[in-house]
């Protein structure tokens, strides 16, 4: 989704935006643009569709535009298709003001026709284009670049991070967020902002994250934060302390790749130090026993993948706290009137904790009294500052728009979530609780078996790469795993692919399995073992061609019917989609590396989502 940078100091501007982008890539974009002030040529833009290499050609690295102040823009377009005019920065009518907007502003169309009405002209089909317009109306009756900032912040409906340039104030760099994520970088003898901290790594490891309402002055000497009163106010800073190397390939073709082989390590990191003497400690968790002990249900809100790992979830809450598990996509959630109070848990699940549909979902919950709880990726993101609790998933920074670490850690994560309410409870027995920290404390190196087996899922992807469509079928826990492997399936190959519950086929699915039609059968459950097998005999009967997913202990029984078996270790049920999701992550990475894809940034895809 749109990335956002803004530099002010003492050296050229260009080249550290271009450098700021290129670290934004990631989030998906499909045009990108720059705008610098100088003092000799006042206010310069560049933009074009397409790639960021292309801007980068236009300008020669940033050689082209001179000036120390300036802002830059990756796009993903909502409002108008992505062309060179409707890639951002956008200018005002008088080549005064310059904008870069994320976000989408709702009531644009009618700011537009009052500006319009004014004898204003406009050049794109942009909802940001207003903003820049807007400023200009307001600025030209007061000559007050601030006064005519919150005259429009205060017109303007919707989500923004807004980066403005004025010429009439050649110093400073102004930034505005609602809604939509906003960082400030505090540097040696310079500013930026950014949508990430990854585009600020180079300049500056001091930050602080902007909230909603409130409005910066960036100079080179410093930044000055206003509230929505536009009294001024200080704010706290943060220092990041990971390395920028762990947001790099770091020799690896792809980020997705070296993401999937990071799976043990990030599960180590996110499990390991909250599993103290065979007992799960949560530490960073205020929730008390007596508030667990009155909890009617829980709720997931989720998005996405993190949506799927709801859906796992459901199952595995469910069985170990005995409470009814509700997992709803965030974007229903908003709007179908929930019925939630403070007797429901609402755990909200975000690799970015920027998704503005969670995010929203989440204030809605927490409106109408539910307590929440943050299972996030990203450290100080919006949706880790306004829940509740928050408990990290040290995944490290996931670059690739698929996601497969932050996935996985998000599930192990959830899983000591179970067994530490299951305990408070009294619904785990104490044997089961035993074996399942041990078991848990075993799976970052089951994992590392099943990647060094990654041989067997290239062979697979050789024989497959070239079907068209693909049906992932399974029960219970292999139905929630199933949605994931079709995720990950259809972003990065392309390949039309859906997912069913294997009791649901016969109610219409069916009709679409003829020769040779591929089915992935997820059968790693072993409560269920024989039923997916009778679903296996089913679709071969129809000509399907099987690859099947199992346990090592079912591996004879499965090669007996399926065309091809890929196995996991053997494992307790609540583990098995840990387990099972790798080979499906690699199965759509070596497919779509076969197929010629742009595997870390798909297609029409955002890493972050941050509008509606
Ligand atoms: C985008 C990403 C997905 C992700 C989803 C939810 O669609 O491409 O990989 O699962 O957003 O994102 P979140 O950051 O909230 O987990």
């Amino acid at each position: 989704m749109c990335g956002i940078v803004g530099f002010v100091g003492a050296e050229p501007a260009a080249p550290v935006l271009l450098d700021g982008l290129r670290h934004l890539e990631y989030r998906g974009y499909d045009s990108a643009g720059i705008a610098i002030f100088s003092p000799e040529h006042g206010l310069d833009v560049v933009k074009t569709k397409g790639r960021l290499q292309a801007l980068a050609d236009l300008l020669e690295g940033g050689k082209q535009l001179e000036g120390c102040l300036g802002i830059g823009h990756t796009r993903w377009a909502t409002h108008g298709e992505p062309n060179d005019v409707n890639s951002h920065p956008h200018v005002s009518e008088d080549g005064n003001i310059a904008v870069v907007h994320n976000g989408i502003i709702e009531n644009y169309m009618e700011i537009k026709e009052f500006l319009i009405s004014k004898g204003i002209h406009f050049t794109s089909e942009t909802d940001t284009e207003v903003v820049a317009q807007l400023l200009e109306y307001y600025f030209g009756k007061s000559g007050d670049i601030m006064a005519a900032v919150t005259k429009v912040l205060h017109r303007i409906e919707g989500s923004y991070a807004l980066g403005i340039l004025c010429s009439s104030n050649p110093d400073q760099l102004i930034a505005a967020k609602k809604a939509s994520p906003l960082i400030l970088g505090y540097g040696d003898g310079c500013s930026l902002i950014a949508s990430d901290v990854t585009a600020l790594l180079k300049y500056t490891r001091d930050v602080s994250y902007m909230d909603d309402g409130e409005v910066a002055v960036l100079s080179a000497g410093g930044i000055q934060v206003y509230n929505s009163m536009m009294e001024p106010i200080s704010k706290e800073h943060a220092h990041i302390d990971w390395d920028i190397s762990a947001a790099e390939k770091g020799g690896y073709e792809h980020f997705m790749f070296k993401e999937i082989m990071e799976q043990p390590a990030a599960i180590r990191k996110t499990v390991f130090p909250r599993v103290k003497e065979g007992r799960v400690v949560l530490d960073d968790l205020s929730i008390t026993k007596e508030y667990v002990q009155s909890l009617k249900k829980i709720d997931i809100i989720a998005c996405g993948s993190s949506y799927h790992v709801g859906m796992v979830q459901k199952y595995t809450l469910e069985q170990l706290t005995r409470l009814p598990v509700e997992v709803v996509l965030a974007s229903e959630f908003r709007y179908c009137d929930p019925i939630v109070d403070d007797k429901t848990l609402v755990i909200v699940i975000s690799q970015s904790g920027e998704t503005l549909d969670t995010l929203e979902a989440m204030k809605e919950a927490k409106r109408r009294g539910a307590r929440t709880l943050g299972i996030v990726n990203v450290v100080s993101s919006s949706i880790a500052r306004e829940s509740d609790d928050v408990l990290y998933t040290w995944a490290g920074p996931e670059i690739a728009v698929a996601t497969t670490k932050a996935y996985s850690t998000q599930l192990a994560l959830l899983d000591l979530v179970g067994l530490y309410l299951a305990d408070l409870l009294g619904t785990v027995k104490p044997e089961d609780y035993k074996s399942a920290i041990d078991e848990i404390l075993l799976l970052p190196s089951k994992i590392e078996n099943v990647l060094a087996d990654k041989e067997t899922i290239q062979y697979y992807a050789s024989r497959y790469f070239n079907h068209d469509s693909v049906f992932f079928i399974g029960r219970n826990l292999d139905y929630a795993l199933g949605m994931e492997g079709s995720l990950k399936l259809k972003e990065i190959s392309y390949i039309h692919s859906e997912s069913y519950a294997s009791g649901e086929l016969k109610h219409g699915t069916i009709s679409l399995i003829e020769n040779g039609t591929l089915v992935v059968a997820l059968a790693t459950y072993s409560p269920l073992f024989d039923k997916a097998m009778s679903n296996v005999i089913e679709v071969k009967a129809r000509g399907a061609d099987v690859l099947a997913l199992t346990t090592v202990s079912h591996k004879t029984s499965m090669e007996k019917i399926a065309n091809g078996v890929i196995t996991i270790p053997d494992t307790i049920p609540m583990l098995l989609p840990s387990l099972g999701v790798v080979p499906l992550q690699l199965l759509s990475y070596y497919i779509a590396l076969m197929r010629g894809c742009d595997i870390d940034k798909p297609r029409n895809l955002a890493k972050s989502v941050t509008v509606e």
